[in-house]
């Protein structure tokens, strides 16, 4: 049976999501021991002990959550000036995503968004039939002014990823503030913070759109500073009205129990949440001089990963720091050619990394078309 002709045509333009090569396959195929991965913006002092001890005292699984999730909506909204009506929860920031292009993207919609940005916003605009309308980033950063001159009657949404995954850039705040000014009132803003917490004080605050401006949502995920990527906890702030019709999409107790006490947990964790955030900023500093020292280009970064452009192909350079037992990603696959996103380690992986760049430095040169 050919089931690629039964598949939506949407789905038969679409490839599969592409995680990166992980830490058993970087062993296996260089019969490894010891090997780092710096390739998916985790977090790499493990796991909120809170987050964790709260996971432990599960009870009841058999019994199905309390899908409604008052308290913990509560707890995440209140900070802000929020409410619980405006706030959804999803397996991971990305089913957010998902919900809210099942719920207000379809075809014959635009969805203007950056380019490169995160992979998800272009393949859920085409699961849902709709075009996306990419714009070339500016130095590495949206271009605000093209994407807004790319508007037309058609432009349902309009993304703005903030930090911008992969090029771990942010926008001006009050060039953005200018942005969301000018959109015209029925053209949605989609705004992605999933590294909202390690950018710099002075930097958008997606939750003041939300108040300020009718028609946006902003994503928040726990997986990147607490640690808990693999638990797929996220949340979005939005409209209560916008919220209300994206609870009709959403698959029922999409967020588990554990999940839910995971995410709970990691809200009194202020201890780990100022040493993950403490790590990072220093990390990333001695990244950005290791790069300068080295004569290497990288992005200005607002997350817990950077963008640092080698000398010849990425995905050459990829290989060999695969080889030194170095797991980053190679921008040829994110649309960042000749750049490397590297997630920001620990100290000493910070040094093992610095060390393996500097090593193979001289061969990447030697090999590169121009020098860069
Ligand atoms: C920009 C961006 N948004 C969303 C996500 C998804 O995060 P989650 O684990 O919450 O689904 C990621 C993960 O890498 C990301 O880089």
């Amino acid at each position: 049976m050919d089931y690629v002709s039964l598949a939506r045509p949407a789905v038969r333009q679409l490839h599969s999501y592409s995680a990166g090569t992980t830490i058993d396959q970087a062993k296996r195929r260089f019969d490894l021991d010891h090997v780092i991965k710096l390739s998916s913006n985790e977090n790499p002092l493990g796991s909120s002990p809170k987050a964790l001890a709260a996971m432990a005292t599960l009870t009841d699984a058999n019994l199905y959550a309390d899908d409604d999730h008052l308290a913990l909506r509560a707890r995440l909204s209140e900070p802000y000036g929020l409410r619980i009506e405006n706030t959804i929860l999803g397996h991971g920031s990305n089913e957010i995503l998902l919900m809210f292009f099942l719920t207000f993207v379809g075809p014959g919609d635009e969805v203007v968004m950056a380019d490169p940005t995160f992979s998800l916003f272009p393949a859920d605009t085409i699961v849902t039939g709709a075009t996306p309308v990419r714009v070339p980033l500016r130095d590495g950063v949206h271009d605000l002014d093209a994407m807004f001159a790319a508007v037309t009657p058609r432009t349902k949404a309009i993304v703005v990823c903030d930090p911008n995954n992969p090029s771990a850039t942010c926008v001006d705040p009050a060039a953005f503030a200018n942005f969301a000014s000018l959109l015209p009132p029925n053209v949605l803003l989609f705004i992605d913070q999933a590294y909202r917490e390690y950018m710099p004080a002075e930097s958008v605050e997606g939750t003041d759109y939300v108040k300020s401006r009718r028609g946006t949502i902003v994503t928040r995920t726990m997986s990147k500073l607490y640690g808990l990527a693999s638990v797929r906890f996220g949340y979005g702030f939005a409209d209560q009205g916008m919220i209300d019709l994206m609870q009709r999409v959403r698959v029922p107790f999409n967020v588990s129990s554990t999940a839910a006490l995971a995410a709970m947990g990691a809200l009194d964790d202020s201890e780990f949440r100022a040493a993950t955030i403490a790590m990072n900023d220093e990390g990333k500093a001695t990244l950005e001089a290791a790069f300068r020292r080295l004569g290497l280009f990288a992005y200005p970064s607002a997350a817990n990963f950077i963008a640092v452009r080698v000398p010849g192909e990425a995905e050459a350079a990829y290989t060999d720091l695969l080889r030194r037992g170095i797991v980053v990603r190679s921008g040829d696959k994110l649309g960042m050619p000749n750049f490397l996103r590297i997630t920001i380690g620990t100290p000493e992986q910070n040094r093992e990394l610095i060390a393996a760049m500097e090593a193979e430095l001289p061969a990447w040169r030697e090999r590169a078309p121009v020098p860069a």
